[in-house]
């Protein structure tokens, strides 16, 4: 039988080049794989902690389908669904709530950063913590153990979320007998971490992104803003910095060693940023017009979730079924 691979997209912003980079693209080639089952959905549910206005979310629930499928997801092999249509999750997120210590959602990285933060400010330290964001792992656990799912490509951010649900289906296991597929996270060792404009982790909280399909005009107006050193164009540069790490990710071998030489010896930013916009746009650009296509189109996509709904609601109801009856929360659970 296949193995199974999942993987969620929050719609709490445009995604960005670190999301096609880090989660997006390797899942999509993941699914090229004849011997692997995989199912991508919207995560609108783990949105709730960040987005707060209806509007708001609607729009970027639509961002993230036209993402997805403009990058390449093929519903046809897909099982393509948003999160909050198969409402079984949350039902197993709350058998899962119950072998979950508490000392393990108070090691989660967000829910620590919240805390010294609040800390910090000489607030109470659990001010900024909702339930939502406290149980955010319990509930990702819930994703993937209801698709029996082995593998979860994630960016390196998300790999103490995959230990957890780990954890969480060994627990259950261990005391209700097996019931749920150990899962593993599938971190693209050559993407790792994407920088963003300032040199930091790109990401939606630091204001900081490259819209995966901005127009040509803006890709190219946000790159020539990336930071960069004083140094002059004939200096030597480092290719530890943010232009060369998105270089390598759109360029060619040849075209990466090519560059590398340019920055020993010394190229001037504003060429390094010229060709790192082209490579970029290169790959970006046809996707970018199905993008536009399905944005245009939205009721193509919405007919696409419905049925991919359907099928993971189908596998989820089955799963749970099997959680419940390990229990002994039904009937004929009872031997
Ligand atoms: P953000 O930090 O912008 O809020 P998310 O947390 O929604 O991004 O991440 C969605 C997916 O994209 C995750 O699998 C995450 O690991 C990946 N990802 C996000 N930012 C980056 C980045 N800068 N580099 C690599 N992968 C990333
Ligand atoms: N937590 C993930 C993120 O922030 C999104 C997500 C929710 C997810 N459920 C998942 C990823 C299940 C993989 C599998 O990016």
């Amino acid at each position: 039988m296949n193995k199974i691979a999942i993987t969620g997209i929050k719609p709490t912003g445009i995604p960005h080049l670190g999301n096609y980079l880090g989660a997006i693209k390797p899942a999509i080639e993941l699914s090229h794989n004849p011997e692997i089952d995989c199912l991508y959905f919207i995560a609108d549910y783990h949105a709730l902690n960040y987005i707060k206005s209806k509007e708001e979310l609607i729009e970027l629930t639509k961002e993230v389908a036209c993402t997805w499928l403009a990058c390449g997801l093929d519903p046809k092999k897909v099982v393509f669904y948003k999160q909050s249509q198969v409402p079984e999750v949350t039902e197993l997120n709350w058998l899962l709530a119950n072998v979950t210590s508490k000392g393990l959602m108070n090691r989660a990285h967000a829910y620590k950063a919240l805390v010294e933060k609040s800390t910090a400010e000489g607030g109470d330290p659990d001010a900024l913590v909702n339930m939502g964001l406290y149980n955010y792992p319990i509930l990702m656990a819930a994703d993937i153990l209801l698709f029996n799912s082995k593998y979860v490509p994630v960016g390196a951010d998300q790999k103490q979320h995959v230990e957890m649900a780990r954890d969480i289906a060994k627990a259950f296991n261990k005391r209700y007998g097996y019931t749920f597929v150990v899962p593993e996270e599938l971190i693209n060792k050559k993407v790792a971490t994407i920088y963003g404009l300032d040199g930091r982790k790109m990401s939606k909280s630091y204001n900081n992104t490259i819209p995966l399909f901005c127009d040509e005009a803006k890709l190219k107006k946000l790159i020539s803003g990336i930071k960069t050193d004083s140094s002059l164009p004939t200096d030597p540069k480092s290719t530890d910095c943010a232009i060369f790490n998105l270089y390598k990710q759109f360029a060619t071998a040849t075209e990466v060693q090519n560059m590398a030489d340019r920055f020993a010896v010394g190229v001037s930013w504003a060429d390094a940023k010229a060709e790192l916009f082209s490579v970029i746009n290169r790959e970006i650009a046809p996707m970018r017009e199905k993008y536009n296509y399905y944005k245009n189109n939205y009721d193509i996509v919405e007919k696409l979730l419905a049925d991919g709904n359907n099928r993971a609601q189908k596998i989820a109801r089955e799963t749970l079924k099997r959680a419940r009856q390990s229990i002994g929360l039904d009937s004929n659970a009872i031997i």
